[in-house]
């Protein structure tokens, strides 16, 4: 049962859902936070499924004012129709073809960075592998400089911190130093796309911020604001999930040396293990949407404007539709679990993050035969609600 792993590392002590209970309800309000909180499998399923009642254009719903120009080319932010022109030209970077163009280039970088730690005792695997593999990766395919990430990082985690899901929840006076902590850690990040961009304009290569400056929408080019926050979307978003799932995988199968020891004898079974450390220790745990009519839920009426919290980890151990929803069961298949989201929205990278994934386990158990979590170094976790994911890992290898 993962709970027991769960509760070993005290994983977001408030999430009773990731320790086998169930809420009373799939749908409850949180009369403190004036958000409804959806558990529910079939509930999330419908609200993914309906874009136009549950809209992902949630920003216009918090307390404190965000800066416009943010939006803009966000679009996981976006309704159709908008959402559908900008998604159809970043897709083009992302078609199954392309990705697996990039198995090689990834082969080695993984191997580089395993080949780096292969002759210690031990490693952290965030900063080791679990981190840079990703990051080299989406700043090579963006057409940045890879060995900026330790900024990246430094950005993205500031950024993380101040704009989880319920930092905008806050009205007053803490919601709006959120939301300027956010910015003063946003603006660095997005200055620094701007210059490379400005730069692609000027001389173009064969990456994704000169396609992005070329793009055309309806015979439009997209407006520099717009192809630096597609950039900083795909950089932010393209990493820190990644890391997050390398080092949960890595955590279910320490806290299940049985099924470890299954999978590693049979590495057909590397992939569908990665899909089932998705629905336990969803990366992307909590989404959120805003209705736009008024709803009714799981017999509960939602009125119109009302900001709701997927809990898409809770949604991935709903008994009425997963058997045995507690349990790690790496050959679980089907595994429709929504840990890369559903419908419109469903993740772009997801292709990327799973080859990424299986490179990297199929690396480490080789390299690694004895690879187990240090006892007296425990992992710590990102503390932000809507994540669950690993900040640091450290492991013994001998
Ligand atoms: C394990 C890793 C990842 C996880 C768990 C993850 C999770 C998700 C989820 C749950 C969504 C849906 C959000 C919603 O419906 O509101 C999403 C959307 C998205 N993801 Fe990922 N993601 C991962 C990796 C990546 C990578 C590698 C990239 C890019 C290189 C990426 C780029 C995006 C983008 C751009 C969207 C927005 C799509 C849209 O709005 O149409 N993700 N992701």
């Amino acid at each position: 049962m993962t709970t027991q792993l769960v509760d070993r590392w005290g994983i977001h002590p408030g999430h009773l859902w990731l320790r086998g209970q169930r809420p009373e309800h799939p749908v409850q309000f949180d009369e403190e936070q004036k958000v409804w909180n959806v558990y529910g499998y079939a509930e999330a399923l419908r609200i993914l499924g309906e874009p136009k009642t549950f809209s992902s254009n949630t920003a216009r719903l918090f307390p404190v004012t965000l800066d416009e120009s943010l939006g803009e080319g966000d679009m996981s932010q976006m309704d159709p129709p908008d959402h559908r022109k900008i998604r159809n030209l970043v897709s083009q970077a992302f078609t199954p073809k392309l990705v697996a163009g990039l198995e090689p280039r990834i082969e080695e970088i993984t191997r580089e960075l395993v080949d780096a730690v292969s002759d210690q005792d031990s490693m952290e695997l965030v900063a080791d592998v679990a981190y840079p593999l990703p990051v080299i990766v989406i700043a090579e395919m963006l057409g940045v400089p890879s060995s900026d990430r330790h900024m990246f990082k430094g950005w993205a985690d500031k950024i993380i911190e101040s704009l989880s899901g319920f930092a905008f929840l806050n009205d007053g006076e803490e919601g709006e130093n959120n939301i300027n902590d956010a910015m003063a850690h946003i603006r660095p990040l997005l200055e620094y796309l701007r210059e490379h961009a400005n730069e692609r304009r000027k001389r173009p290569r064969q990456d994704l911020l000169t396609h992005l400056t070329q793009a055309e929408v309806d015979g439009e080019r997209l407006t520099d604001n717009e192809v630096v926050n597609i950039a900083n979307i795909l950089l932010i978003t393209g990493h820190i999930t990644t890391t997050m799932l390398l080092g949960n995988t890595m955590l279910c199968l320490d806290g299940h040396p049985e099924e470890a020891a299954r999978v590693r004898a049979d590495r057909s079974l590397v992939p569908t293990t990665i899909e089932e450390a998705l629905r336990l220790l969803s990366p992307s745990a909590g989404i959120s949407r805003a209705t736009s009519t008024d709803v009714e839920l799981a017999g509960q009426l939602i009125p119109k404007d009302q900001l709701l919290l997927l809990w898409l980890g809770a949604a991935n151990r709903d008994g009425n539709q997963f058997t045995n929803p507690d349990t790690f069961d790496p050959a679980r298949d089907p595994n429709p679990h929504f840990g890369f989201g559903r419908g419109i929205h469903f993740c772009i990278g997801a292709p990327l993050a799973r080859m990424e994934g299986r490179i990297a386990l199929n690396l480490l158990f080789d390299r690694f035969p004895t690879m187990r979590t240090d006892p007296d170094n425990p992992p710590t976790f990102f503390p932000t609600p809507d994540m669950i994911g690993v900040n640091t890992l450290p492991l013994v290898m001998r």
